[in-house]
């Protein structure tokens, strides 16, 4: 077995911005545990990948002697002994040897090894795929306290160069994990089944003649939507999209007018519509407010009434106005929503009397939000019974629930992991074979893959509702109707449905 030179030539080296870590001191003593649910693709005979974390760098490839290396990562072994075993040989088709691959695996580029002296779940024996991801997401974001508030805004203006790619790699959405058909969802999609309950709650009679849809990514909710109405009831409605991001506009319209609605797109900030008052029929606005923009209030701030900026006045000003029940003490600094507040305040200015808006976003109903770092940005949860009291104050009749209820969703239905779904895509992408990332059932991932299913190891299934998988029960809905309309005097507009659908507290 021929030993290997340290690295490859830096001229043509891709990893050369990948920060090596220096195995020594302490480190040597550390226990090693590779990713828990690694997937492994058996390219050869004698050839396996695997794929770092980051999507800028290339694929790790391995050769017999790698593959033992990441076989060896159990926990057991300490750093120094892996080093003793595999460091000096040639661990990979490109002449790297273990000392190479050792320095790499565990830094946050790669996220393919944990590297401490107790497993990172700290309770059990088991390493814990969130808790990692979690580490490599600070190491994404070491500069968060540096962002201002209004850089959501301008990652979303000036920050997405194009759609191609965002939804697969940089933040996926519920709705595009489930833009085909999948039994999670009753065999439908997202969007189709979203538009399902709309009609099932009465929102769909009588007919939306103007529709506004906030933040629609790559416009598939509408696409799926469309299919729920006839072409008869379609004709007359005027769909318009709303969204920071240019770029993403061309996508809903362009698949809306395939659809068969009558669409156009305006590209603004949601915060403040440029839309007329009165003019609306419904609002849909799926995954977006956690990208609003959020203020840092401070203790005394919130105890003294006194904004340290305008912005911090006019949130400490809407605060006092809808008395929203804050009690003291407070951290030393909170995340209040203030963008999704103005926003619910301009859904309320646009809505025809009678109107509805449908409000999904991940969030919590206690305490302050929390910022959740993804690359290149950082998002917000939304605190649901602010906006709930927000919602009511306006003078809304507002519901809410979780999305798996609000869906129906099957929870008994297995789904892949999305990382497993993510390291797919990459190892196709080289192969040069179409993947998407999505929710997949084994049986559609057999089809999606064909003959190279039966390479892959490592691939793992969660329940759709296991908090693992998507924590799809931190997603929860807000449903508001602008009282005045023909309903009023009316029993409630809100249907509960059939199925054992659960609304939390009404008014
Ligand atoms: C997380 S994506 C959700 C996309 C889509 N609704 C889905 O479910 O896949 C957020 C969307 O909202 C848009 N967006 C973010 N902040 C916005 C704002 N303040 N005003 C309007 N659109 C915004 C983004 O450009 C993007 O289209």
């Amino acid at each position: 077995m021929p030993e290997a030179a340290a690295s490859p030539s830096p001229i043509t080296d891709p990893w050369s911005d990948a920060m090596p870590q220096a195995l020594e001191g302490e480190i040597l003593n550390q226990r090693a545990w590779r990713m828990p649910d690694i997937v492994i693709y058996q390219h050869g005979p004698e050839e396996w990948w695997v794929a770092p974390l980051d999507e800028e760098l290339p694929l790790v490839r391995l050769n017999r002697m790698g593959a033992s290396l990441l076989g060896a990562m159990d926990g057991r072994t300490t750093i120094g002994a892996l080093l003793n075993q595999f460091g000096k040989w040639v661990c990979s088709p490109h002449h790297l040897n273990g000392r190479w691959h050792l320095e790499r695996w565990a830094t946050p580029r790669f996220s393919l090894a944990y590297y401490g002296t107790e497993p990172p779940s700290g309770h059990s024996a088991e390493a814990k795929w969130d808790l990692l991801l979690q580490k490599v997401r600070e190491g994404w974001h070491q500069n968060v306290k540096a962002e201002t508030e209004d850089h959501l805004s301008k990652f979303h203006v000036q920050g997405i160069q194009g759609p191609h790619g965002h939804f697969e790699i940089i933040e996926t959405t519920v709705s595009h994990l489930f833009r085909e058909p999948c039994e999670a969802m009753q065999g439908l999609t997202y969007g189709r089944l979203l538009g399902k309950t709309l009609r099932q709650m009465g929102w769909l009679s009588p007919k939306p003649t103007h529709i506004v849809e906030v933040g629609a990514g790559l416009g598939y909710v509408s696409k799926e939507l469309a299919g729920e109405l006839s072409t008869e009831e379609r004709q007359g409605i005027a769909y318009t999209f709303l969204d920071l991001t240019r770029p993403f506009l061309g996508s809903q319209t362009s698949l809306a007018r395939q659809a068969g609605w009558h669409a156009t797109g305006i590209q603004a900030n949601a915060e403040c519509l440029p839309i007329a008052s009165g003019s609306v029929d419904l609002i849909i606005d799926n995954e977006n407010l956690a990208d609003m923009t959020p203020v840092h209030l401070s203790e005394e701030e919130l105890l003294t009434f006194k904004g340290a900026t305008p912005q911090h006045d006019d949130a400490l000003h809407l605060i006092r106005r809808m008395r929203l029940p804050l009690i003291p003490p407070f951290p030393d600094e909170v995340i209040f929503n203030y963008g999704a507040m103005q926003f619910l305040q301009e859904a309320w200015r646009v809505l025809k009397p009678g109107g509805r808006a449908i409000l999904i976003e991940f969030g919590i109903e206690q305490d302050w939000p929390s910022p959740v770092r993804l690359p290149g940005h950082t998002e917000y949860e939304v605190q649901f019974s602010h906006l709930r009291h927000a919602a009511k104050w306006l003078g809304f009749r507002e519901q809410y629930c979780t999305l798996p209820q609000l869906l129906g969703m099957k929870r008994d239905t297995q789904v892949l992991c999305t990382g497993a779904a993510y390291t797919l895509r990459r190892f196709c992408q080289e192969l040069k074979k179409p993947f998407s990332v999505r929710a997949y059932t084994e049986r559609e991932l057999k089809t999606a893959l064909g003959d190279l299913h039966r390479n892959i190891n490592g691939l793992h299934y969660h329940n759709v509702l296991d908090p693992a998988w998507f924590g799809l029960w931190d997603f929860k809905v807000l449903l508001v109707e602008k009282p005045g309309g023909l309903g009023i005097g009316q029993p409630p507009a809100f249907k509960t449905a059939g199925g054992g659908l659960r609304w939390y507290t009404q008014r």
